[in-house]
């Protein structure tokens, strides 16, 4: 797996690159919000298999637990049903991640004309969320 590469501007402390900690051997923690979805189901399978540590963060208003039912007795795997809105808990877990995979959204043409507001919400504010917590942690960009 190609991890993402570190911006030379972001802050030094705590941050380990994935890929040095794949290279040793360690456990590479990662999130995947909207883990439950269509492709972030997929892609969490394939962090699974290449064995990783996985979180998912998903309130599953669009995703489906079938999609990672097969994985939820599997200790490297986590699943939280809540949304990227809750800032303190996306940034608790981002604090202790070492990849975040930023998936989750509210998407559907006929679910956004349905929900704009909501659709404005999530994929604006839940992004910033997102991005400013990983870069608090990370700097990964
Ligand atoms: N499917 C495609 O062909 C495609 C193509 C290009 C880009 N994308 C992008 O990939 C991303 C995921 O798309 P998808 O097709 O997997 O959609 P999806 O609806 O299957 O997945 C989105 C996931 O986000 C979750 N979610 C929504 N709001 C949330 C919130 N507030 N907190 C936590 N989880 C929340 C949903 O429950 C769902 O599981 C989107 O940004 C989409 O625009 C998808």
């Amino acid at each position: 797996m190609a991890w993402p590469r570190r911006c030379c501007r972001a802050p030094l402390i705590g941050w380990i690159n994935p890929a040095l900690k794949e290279r040793r051997g360690e456990t590479v923690r990662v999130l995947v919000t909207g883990g439950a979805g269509y492709i972030g189901s997929h892609l969490t399978d394939a962090l699974m298999a290449g064995g990783h540590e996985v979180t998912v963060l998903d309130n599953l208003s669009t995703g489906r637990i079938a999609n990672i039912r097969h994985l939820l007795d599997q200790p490297r795997f986590r699943f939280l049903c809540d949304t990227i809105l809750d800032a303190p808990l996306t940034d608790q877990l981002i604090a202790a991640t070492d990849v975040v995979y930023h998936l989750a959204a509210t998407v559907g043409v006929k679910y956004v004309v349905e929900n704009p507001l909501q659709c404005i919400v999530t994929n604006v504010r839940g992004t910033e969320i997102v991005l400013e917590s990983a870069y608090r942690y990370c700097g990964a960009w």
